[in-house]
């Protein structure tokens, strides 16, 4: 994570990779310049506002903007299956849905690029949201450049019972680190995913932001060596949290040490998940 700009966004060099937990998003007609949103939580932690707030409502307001006809207008459904405030992209992948489903829905020829640049008005993540994969994000984390991987990557997530607002994580990352170097992907951990070498990948994972997340939550240090000790080769804090990852040698691993999150109390639950995979899909009505 480099310094914060004049834009008020930190440069950062960031290695992404989708993992499978998704929701489903629905896209319907609705009249013209009538954009609403319906979300369905599933528990405490997926709740998500209904209004114009709601990033999803505002990447389909900017898609019908850019298309510049006034006919448009969607219904937008979403069963909230990826905790908010987690660290792990949520709203951005309903932002992405939204783009790529209304798009479809209102018929739209608009390329690959524009989407993409569509994607990175509504947020930093949200272009990675739209290509999936694994990806090295530069600039705010929007400029990417997909990495070829080998291999399939085996996760566990442990969940916090409390999200944690993003700007004010990298408040406290500037407090703490008033002058960061210039961002660098390090080389061991390209080389360590181009060789599909897991237990490489397990040590060199790192987040920069991982040091602000533990100052605004200390109690995270436990959830981190409780998974560590239960055999991950690798964890991290997710983006900027409070959701810990845990890098597992195989399946069996991963699904071994879930349930020994889980039972360990460390966390408020877990989900076992893998990458990558593809970024947001059509599925057709
Ligand atoms: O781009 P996004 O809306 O996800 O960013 C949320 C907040 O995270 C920003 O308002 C900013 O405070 C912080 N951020 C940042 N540098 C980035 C990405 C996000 O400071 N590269």
């Amino acid at each position: 994570m480099g310094p914060r700009a004049d834009d008020g966004f930190h440069r950062l060099a960031t290695t992404f990779q989708a993992v499978s937990l998704f929701e489903d998003l629905t896209v319907r007609l609705d009249e013209p310049g009538v954009f609403r949103v319906a979300t369905f939580s599933s528990g405490p932690g997926f709740e998500v506002a209904d209004d114009q707030t709601n990033l999803a409502v505002q990447a389909a307001r900017l898609l019908a903007d850019w298309a510049g006809d006034d006919s448009l207008g969607c219904e937008i459904t979403i069963s909230k299956a990826i905790p908010v405030a987690a660290g792990l992209a949520g709203g951005s992948a309903d932002a992405a849905g939204t783009l790529l489903a209304c798009a479809d829905l209102w018929g739209l020829s608009i390329s690959d690029s524009e989407l993409s640049q569509l994607a990175a008005q509504l947020g930093s993540d949200v272009p990675f949201a739209l290509l999936g994969g694994t990806a090295i994000g530069r600039g705010r984390g929007s400029e990417l450049n997909p990495l070829l991987v080998r291999g399939t990557y085996h996760y566990v997530l442990a969940l916090s019972w409390q999200g944690l607002r993003t700007p004010q994580v990298y408040q406290r990352f500037d407090q703490l680190r008033p002058s960061p170097p210039e961002p660098q992907v390090p080389e061991a951990v390209l080389t360590a995913l181009a060789q599909a070498k897991i237990d490489e990948v397990g040590a060199a994972l790192h987040n920069d932001l991982q040091e602000a997340v533990l100052a605004l939550r200390p109690e995270l240090s436990l959830t981190l060596q409780t998974g560590m000790q239960l055999g991950a080769v690798g964890a991290a804090i997710t983006g900027s949290g409070p959701t810990a990852f845990f890098l597992a040698a195989d399946a069996d691993a991963a699904a071994e040490l879930s349930s020994g999150l889980a039972k360990s109390g460390a966390c408020a639950s877990v989900r076992q998940v893998h990458g990558p995979v593809p970024g947001a899909r059509l599925i057709p009505a």
